[in-house]
């Protein structure tokens, strides 16, 4: 069997699954090197992944490393300069949300996957890979709930992990709550309503930790988009969830509606006892949609080694981090934002 073989940049919270997953679930990808510029990184690479061949220096690994493509997963201020320097290097590339922190960063990432159409490009938005999602998408385009007009989307990180975001917040770099949490959100938006986004409204708060604020940044945001074929986006967003981690999205149409995880159940379990009925639920984004991140990995393995584009593109990730901007530029300024 024919296997791709892969670099993985980035070994932090999200970049061990993708490499794990590369190492030992996909049987038709080799993860054949890594790089990391932490030293915890280089350990768990050779210790915990078996790759020997470890880099600290991205540049050297595109150039070195005996790899077919790559896998960014470093921070998000850093990806569309890492797309093109893998494109030109004759790699395919897999590519974490969200693509770019600012514009010109994003059209210039365009630029480099249209000067490799043979190439395979694949940005990470992999609630579109997991199964309820797909699911509400096959439902939506047979007409299952008539035209859809709205969707309203809850995602909130769990408050047990407040203090990693704040961190988080402080180092820079993630483009803020609405970008690093929002898009998956606006992302759905877009492919559930088959329109773009013409406007937004942002407002945050911040109530529990004011070092998100102290960060420039916020604890919790809120958004309404409308679209071009006059539909509506509502999106709460926020980094307290009281119970974990809290995603649920709700499509509205002429029709029907469809609620994807309203409760974030961990399990179908529930224990009765005497605080009532109890359900556990989901602590984290690496539990919510392991699946998922496997299977959109197992999707760019396969476009990669069959010379094919995945659903999911690099115009994808423009029109989102657009979304993304309107939405800062909102919260800053306290207007409604018009997207180009
Ligand atoms: N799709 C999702 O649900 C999801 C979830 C979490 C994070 N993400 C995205 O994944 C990316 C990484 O997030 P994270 O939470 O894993 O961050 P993290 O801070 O935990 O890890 C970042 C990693 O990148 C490495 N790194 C930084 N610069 C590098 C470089 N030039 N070359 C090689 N390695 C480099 C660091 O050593 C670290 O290992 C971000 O863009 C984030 O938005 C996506």
């Amino acid at each position: 069997m024919k296997k791709l073989r892969v670099g993985v940049a980035g070994l932090g919270r999200l970049g061990r699954v993708h490499a794990a997953n590369l190492a030992f679930r996909i049987p038709n990808a080799e993860l054949t090197a890594a790089c990391t510029v932490t030293g915890t990184g280089v350990d768990y690479a050779k210790d915990e992944l078996g790759v020997q061949d470890v880099y600290t220096d991205y540049r050297r690994m595109l150039a070195e490393a005996d790899i077919d493509a790559v896998a960014i997963v470093t921070a998000s201020a850093d990806h569309c300069e890492q797309i093109g320097l893998a494109l030109d290097a004759g790699k395919h590339v897999f590519c974490e949300k969200p693509m770019g922190v600012d514009l010109a960063q994003c059209k210039r990432a365009e630029a480099a996957v249209e000067r490799h159409p043979g190439q395979t490009f694949m940005l990470g938005f992999m609630r579109r890979y997991d199964k309820s999602y797909a699911y509400a998408k096959q439902k939506i385009d047979a007409g299952a709930i008539g035209v859809p007009y709205l969707v309203k989307c809850t995602a909130m990180d769990p408050a047990s992990a407040a203090a990693d975001f704040i961190r988080y917040a402080k180092a820079g770099g993630s483009g803020g709550i609405f970008l690093d949490l929002g898009i998956h959100d606006m992302d759905l938006m877009r492919w559930y309503l088959g329109s773009e986004a013409t406007e937004a409204h942002a407002m945050g708060a911040t109530f529990r930790h004011p070092e998100f604020r102290q960060a420039g940044d916020d604890e919790t945001g809120v958004v309404t988009y409308r679209f071009a074929n006059g539909a509506m986006g509502m999106m709460h967003i926020g980094r307290i969830g009281p119970h974990g981690y809290h995603v649920e999205t709700e499509i509205v149409g002429t029709e029907g509606i469809i609620r994807i995880s309203a409760v974030p159940e961990k399990n179908l379990a529930q224990l009765y006892n005497t605080n009532g009925v109890c359900t556990e639920c989901v602590q984290s984004f690496q539990e919510r949609f392991a699946d998922a991140y496997l299977a959109e990995m197992e999707e760019f393995v396969s476009c990669a080694l069959g010379g094919r584009q995945p659903g999911v593109s690099v115009y994808d990730g423009t029109r989102s981090t657009q979304m993304g901007f309107a939405a800062v530029e909102s919260w800053r300024t306290g207007g409604i934002v018009k997207i180009g």
